[in-house]
């Protein structure tokens, strides 16, 4: 430790940095956070981008300044929570090469850097944590790594982006429409940045990249998951899925197919009213990993937003801080070179899709012929009339993401076809496999 005090420097003063921020100078929180870190901790310093603006939100005496600044000020600890993935890359090796310990909440850093970082950080003697980068306050990492490092996992699903959750049980619950759901969701603190990366999906890409890293012994190294997003989805889907006993969400999911295969994906998914990921609204999120021995297990909690997330934050921080006292560090992840991720065109499902057709003899003939030559087999269908025009809804027995795939683009090429809506897979469970 550097002096008396582990000083802590915090990158990022937006919703998860601000929040950090006071919890670390909350006067009340003081007495517990010696007695869990052993040693009393400051703030040293906070970088961030427009170093101009003014920050009320930050308490006066805390030192400001650019990242480069904060860098020099002798800290223990450094807190990433800006983004930008590709410059804290650099940023947080430089830090855990100087023998600083690095807590981040960067799923996107993590994702694409963290099995190299991890590496650095070993070797540096320091620790590399990102509890938070992962379903914000859920402590899920931390239960991998540690409570169910002995099990062998068959599957992780979750609901891990609070973003796309809120939207659709928005519209879901309340009939609201996607735009002013995502309105909302960002002002509330909710979305990143770039919202891009949560309706399309990447955000919770990053994060299935994290847990199946920790998992199934998977590398942390790029965001090579195949990924559907919640952009094409429409009220009509909803009210039909509804009827059928479904609520749609966005869901990441890793398997063990066999011994050694792992299917990943990343797309809004049919769940079944009764099941207990159907029941997480708003920003929850939740994580359900299944393994041998231990069965199902679920963790559910606020998984975005700047305080559930800064709890994740400190918790790594005292960790962190009171490893360093004691002159220790944590043991890196190691990546199981065995594991073959599985192409996605391969992986099974049941499927929902739907359709506007013009509602014109024989086309309804026209489309079958299309799931047929696939060798789709339809389990159930309805057809909803607009005007001149309807709407074909259909649920399909288990087909491969290749057939899927190959059916969708030829049905788009139909003449009597107006419009392919969306293709969304079915929750395996076990009443339904
Ligand atoms: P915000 O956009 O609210 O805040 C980002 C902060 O980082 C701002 O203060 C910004 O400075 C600063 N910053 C950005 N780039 C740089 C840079 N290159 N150098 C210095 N400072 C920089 O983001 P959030 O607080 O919402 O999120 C921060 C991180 O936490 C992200 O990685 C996000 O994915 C992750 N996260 C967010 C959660 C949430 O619910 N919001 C939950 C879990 C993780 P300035 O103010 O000057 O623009
Ligand atoms: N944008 C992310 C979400 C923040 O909506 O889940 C939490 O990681």
């Amino acid at each position: 430790m550097s002096s008396t005090h582990a000083r802590i420097g915090i990158i990022g003063a937006g919703f998860v940095g601000a929040a950090v921020a006071s919890l670390l100078g909350d006067e009340s929180r003081q007495a517990a956070l010696l007695d869990a870190s052993t040693v009393p901790m400051e703030v040293a310093g906070i970088a961030v981008r427009d170093v101009t603006r003014e920050r009320p939100e930050l308490a006066a005496h805390w030192w400001r300044g650019s990242v480069n600044e904060l860098l020099t000020r002798d800290l223990d600890v450094l807190v990433e929570v800006a983004g930008d993935p590709d410059v804290m890359a650099l940023v947080v090796d430089s830090a855990l090469r100087s023998g600083m310990s690095v807590v981040t909440a960067n799923k996107a850093l993590m994702a694409r850097h963290g099995t190299q970082l991890a590496q650095t950080a070993h070797a540096a003697g320091v620790d590399l944590f990102y509890e938070a980068s992962v379903a914000g306050g859920i402590p899920i990492i931390r239960a991998l790594r540690t409570s169910l490092a002995g099990e062998r996992v068959s599957r992780l699903m979750g609901i891990v982006n609070g973003t796309t959750n809120f939207i659709l049980s928005t519209m879901t619950q309340s009939g609201s429409d996607y735009q002013s759901a995502l309105a909302d969701a960002q002002r509330l603190g909710y979305a990143e940045a770039d919202p891009t990366a949560d309706v399309e999906g990447f955000d919770a890409a990053a994060k299935l990249v994290i847990l199946s890293s920790l998992a199934f012994g998977t590398a942390m190294d790029g965001l090579s998951i195949s990924t559907s997003g919640i952009t094409t989805i429409r009220d009509g889907d909803i009210r039909f899925v509804s009827k059928m006993g479904y609520v749609i969400k966005l869901i990441a999911v890793a398997q063990r197919v066999g011994e050694n295969r792992l299917a990943r994906y990343v797309g809004p998914t049919l769940v079944p009213a009764s099941h207990p990921l159907a029941a997480i609204n708003g920003a929850m999120n939740a994580v359900m990993v299944e393994g041998d021995k231990s069965g199902p297990l679920v963790w559910s909690g606020r998984g975005a937003g700047g305080e559930p997330t800064a709890t994740a934050v400190l918790g790594d921080v005292i960790e962190a801080v009171r490893n360093k006292a004691a002159g220790r560090h944590d043991v890196p992840f190691s990546v199981d070179p065995s594991i073959e991720l599985m192409a996605t065109a391969e992986v099974s499902s049941r499927f929902y899709l739907s359709l506007d057709v013009f509602d014109r003899p024989g086309v309804l003939a026209q489309v079958a012929n299309v799931f047929g030559e696939f060798g789709i087999s339809i389990q159930s269908m309805e057809q909803v009339g607009v005007g001149d025009e309807a709407q074909l809804f259909f649920i399909t027995h288990e087909a491969t993401t290749a057939a899927i795939d190959h059916t969708m683009a030829s049905l788009a090429h139909l003449a009597a076809v107006g419009r392919v809506g969306c293709c969304l897979r079915l929750l395996a469970t076990e009443e339904s496999p």
